[in-house]
């Protein structure tokens, strides 16, 4: 048991694609403070990957960066991609809690993609179903036992203790937004390899779904259609973005497609949340992710929308040392997830 204002009992970790990323809190009450915090880049398919070796090689880059940064408990609130969680919203029958439960269960083989035997499930009531007054919607999602297995297994050989696994799309949820913003947002985390969608209301997702497509397919597009190779086409990417004044609008025109397709996905949810919410209206979008910061990208979204675009920052619900507000402002971008774990109560 730890003392009033101790540092909190665990902490957050991102396993993401690019990098791995820690956050300690410490302090009690709604807003905590800045413990600990750090990265380590990673590179290929390493986090994702489900051989022994590279498991074997995240679990030491996880165990080097908790030793450098000083994180001071072996508990640990972990993520999960979303691109390994299935998300729905459903709407079920409004039951006392235990029957509940297990409605729930015998329902949800028919929801998830996959055998429930094979799945570990959760879900969290959401309110009123908008479709039917005698039914409440829940958001269901379902994870393979296996993905979680080997996460465990992973964590475990370094001595650490999972106390919980949460989708990334929790986690960025909680970082990002305020419970006390009633209004509708649209939550974008355009990552490395994929973007994580989310309609927030009052602190609960309404809608989450991760869209494979992120800064390695805009710099797939660059590299085609500038005709130059990795490293290069990743600079132009992040130096040039959507602006058409640069370089004759060359790195605009390669990846102007791309980001389209993105933008149609992002309109589908849009489409699929005002049909089901009926005169709901989207308040504005915030950004994050490395893949948000290309530049224009934010005023693009804007315009395609008519919505308002801020950028997301990850640390609004902590407190953070004056000074150090540059330093994680900095990170920001990276660190909505990793934050968000940290945020959990347990
Ligand atoms: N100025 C920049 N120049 C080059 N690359 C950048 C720049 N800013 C961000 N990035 C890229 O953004 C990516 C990191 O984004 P982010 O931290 O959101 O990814 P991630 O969390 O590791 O990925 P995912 O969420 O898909 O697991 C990195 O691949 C990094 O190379
Ligand atoms: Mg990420």
């Amino acid at each position: 048991m730890h003392i009033l204002g101790g540092t909190s009992d665990f902490f957050g970790l991102d396993m993401g694609v690019s990098a791995v990323r820690v956050v300690q809190l410490k302090g009690t009450g709604p807003t905590k403070t800045l413990d600990r915090y750090g990265q380590t880049p990673i590179t290929g398919t390493v986090a994702l990957s489900d051989s022994k070796a590279d498991r074997q090689r995240i679990a030491q880059v996880i165990h080097e960066l908790t030793t450098r940064v000083g994180i001071s408990t072996k508990n640990v609130a972990a993520n999960l991609p979303s691109s390994r969680v299935f998300t729905t919203v459903i709407d079920i029958d409004r039951l006392p809690p235990e029957e509940l439960a297990k409605t729930i269960s015998y329902q949800a083989e028919s929801y998830i993609p996959t055998p429930l035997s094979q799945s570990k499930i959760d879900w969290a009531i959401i309110g009123n179903s908008p479709k039917d007054p005698g039914k409440i919607e829940l958001l269901l999602s379902s994870v393979p036992n296996d993905f979680i297995e080997r996460r465990l297994e992973i964590l475990e050989s370094i001595g650490l203790n999972v106390v919980a696994f949460e989708p990334d799309n929790m986690a960025l949820v909680r970082a990002i937004t305020s419970p006390d913003t009633a209004a509708p947002w649209l939550i974008l985390d355009i990552g490395n390899a994929a973007t994580d969608l989310v309609v927030v209301v009052g602190g609960m997702p309404h809608l989450a779904r991760s869209i494979p497509m992120g800064q390695q397919a805009f710099v797939r597009a660059a590299i085609q259609g500038l005709g130059v190779d990795p490293s290069q086409a990743e600079q132009f990417v992040f130096k040039f973005g959507l602006s058409r004044d640069k370089l004759e609008g060359q790195v605009y025109d390669a990846i102007i497609g791309t980001i389209d397709g993105l933008v149609a996905e992002i309109e589908k949810s849009i489409k699929f949340f005002g049909e089901r919410y009926r005169g709901a209206k989207l308040e504005g979008i915030v950004v994050t992710g490395g893949a948000s910061t290309l530049p224009e990208l934010p005023l693009y979204l804007a315009n395609k929308f008519n919505l308002n675009v801020e950028i997301g920052n990850a640390w609004r619900n902590v407190n953070v040392p004056t000074e150090r507000q540059n330093e994680v402002l900095a990170v920001s971008n990276h660190f909505a997830v990793a934050v968000g774990l940290a945020e959990r109560e347990t």
